[in-house]
């Protein structure tokens, strides 16, 4: 599908602020991309589209899942905004007809994180993080340490802010979450430092 389309349909779907966000985490996982094996096109497609149901009402993005046979578990009851991901992916393959089941899963989990993600649904999760745009402090230091950090421990580090943040601020935390994190740590990868 060509690029243009794909912003056309984004365009639609999400506000102007949001818009940018979406360029942004294209052009972060794009030049991550040959650092974690991804194709750049897939990694562009993915990174466009993984915010396209971040707008939906609460309200629409429960009904949508239940339409679509999405599980919705106790958190997504109590955040159905974490639902944007999973819902996002079905209306990207029944709108724009994408089957890929690797865009599909990266928009799906971009979120949470989650364990035994394929690269470029890892890629999508860190490069939604530290894309230019996000300007708190703990992103612009990712951001300008993720070219030297090897692929696991960016995504180890993109998991402990994740979690430190969602902790700061009282939010749920997601079993995925802990789950990606441990699955990391598990497999002998740690933080080094910061
Ligand atoms: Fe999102
Ligand atoms: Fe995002």
């Amino acid at each position: 599908m060509e690029r243009q389309q794909i912003l056309n349909f984004l365009e639609t779907k999400v506000s102007k602020k949001r818009y940018q966000h979406c360029l942004g985490v294209e052009q972060t996982a794009v030049s991550l991309a040959p650092r974690y094996n991804v194709d750049p096109q897939l990694a562009s497609v993915a990174a466009l589209l993984h915010d396209v149901c971040r707008e939906y009402d609460p309200d629409l993005l429960l009904q949508l899942a239940s339409k679509f046979d999405i599980l919705i578990d106790d958190i997504a009851r109590a955040e159905p905004i974490l639902l944007h991901g999973a819902v996002g992916a079905r209306i990207v393959k029944e709108e724009l007809g994408i089957e890929d089941n690797q865009i599909l899963e990266a928009i799906t989990y971009h979120i949470t994180g989650a364990p035994n993600l394929c690269a470029l649904s890892n890629l999508i999760f860190i490069a939604d993080y530290i894309e230019p745009g996000r300007t708190f402090e703990q992103a612009k230091l990712l951001r300008a340490e993720a070219f030297g950090l090897e692929p696991e421990e960016l995504l180890l580090r993109v998991f402990n802010n994740t979690l430190h943040y969602v902790i700061d601020r009282h939010y749920l935390i997601h079993p995925n979450t802990i789950a990606g994190r441990n699955e990391l740590i598990m497999k002998g990868y740690h933080q080094n430092n910061g």
